[in-house]
């Protein structure tokens, strides 16, 4: 491939006491690219998802976004530096209604929109996460799936270039997943890079030019979905030994 490398990740390592949850971790997100982060429970993924937003501080390596070293720098730096990230538990403001919501992450642009420019960024954004109807709903009053699209327009509202998804898809039933997906593939044809912690095997395959597999903190496989999906060390590193 010969697209600019957006992110890089080296060497990262991340230990809480004396479980290592990240262990020299490395790869490349070319821009336009989806990767897939893939690996068991507990293998580490979340953590490298808040290693590159600055919600953890790494104890070794580097995090470089378009050949810009933002290791450890403080979160609303890297925000600034063209990373935005939705949370594993979703986290929107449920008194708020979602052109509010939506303004609260337009504040936090590097150039803040405000009154009537925020509003009407707001509608605009929504309408292109399919939550325009719902503009004047409370966020506390949305389904699930509508809460996940708001979280999502939330990061949007910075203008990411990376786009930090942590299992956004995970707990939608058969005919929401078949949304989810449409509005993530949409976000790639529009030239955003995304990097997606994820579980459903249906969305990795039909969304993800690439997957990197993690297993106790380390890298185990990097290539594409089927590739991955088909090795012997991701089966058993998911499965356990007896499977592979
Ligand atoms: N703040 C923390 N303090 C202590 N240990 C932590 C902390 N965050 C994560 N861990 C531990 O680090 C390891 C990796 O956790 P992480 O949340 O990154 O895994 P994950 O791959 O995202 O798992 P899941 O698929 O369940 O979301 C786990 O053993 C977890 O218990
Ligand atoms: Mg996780």
């Amino acid at each position: 491939m010969t697209t600019e490398v957006l992110l890089s990740i080296s060497g990262l390592h991340k230990a809480f006491g004396g479980l290592i949850a990240v262990n020299q971790m490395q790869f490349d997100v070319h821009a336009g690219e989806i990767v897939g982060l893939l690996g068991p429970n507990g293998s580490g993924k979340t953590t490298v998802m808040n290693l590159i937003s600055g919600a953890l501080q790494a104890n070794e390596g580097k995090v470089v976004i378009s050949g810009k070293d933002i290791t450890n720098l403080p979160a609303h730096k890297i925000s600034h530096s063209g990373i935005a990230r939705t949370f594993q538990l979703v986290r929107v403001l449920p008194d708020l209604d979602c052109i509010e919501n939506i303004e609260a992450g337009l504040a936090y642009r590097t150039k803040p929109l405000w009154g009537d420019a925020a509003h009407a960024a707001a509608l605009e954004l929504l309408d292109r996460i399919g939550l325009a109807k719902q503009a004047h709903t409370p966020a506390g009053d949305l389904t699930y799936i509508d809460q996940k699209r708001l979280e999502l327009g939330r990061a949007l509202a910075l203008q990411p270039k990376l786009l930090l998804l942590d299992e956004w898809l995970a707990g939608l039933n058969p005919s929401e997943l078949q949304d989810g997906i449409a509005l993530v593939r949409q976000l790639k044809d529009e030239g955003l890079t995304i990097i997606m912690v994820e579980h459903v095997m249906d969305a990795i395959r039909s969304l993800c030019d690439r997957c990197v597999v993690m297993n106790a903190g380390t890298k185990i496989a990097d290539g594409t979905p089927d590739e991955v999906l088909s090795d012997p060390e991701v089966i058993r590193a998911y499965l356990g030994d007896s499977h592979a």
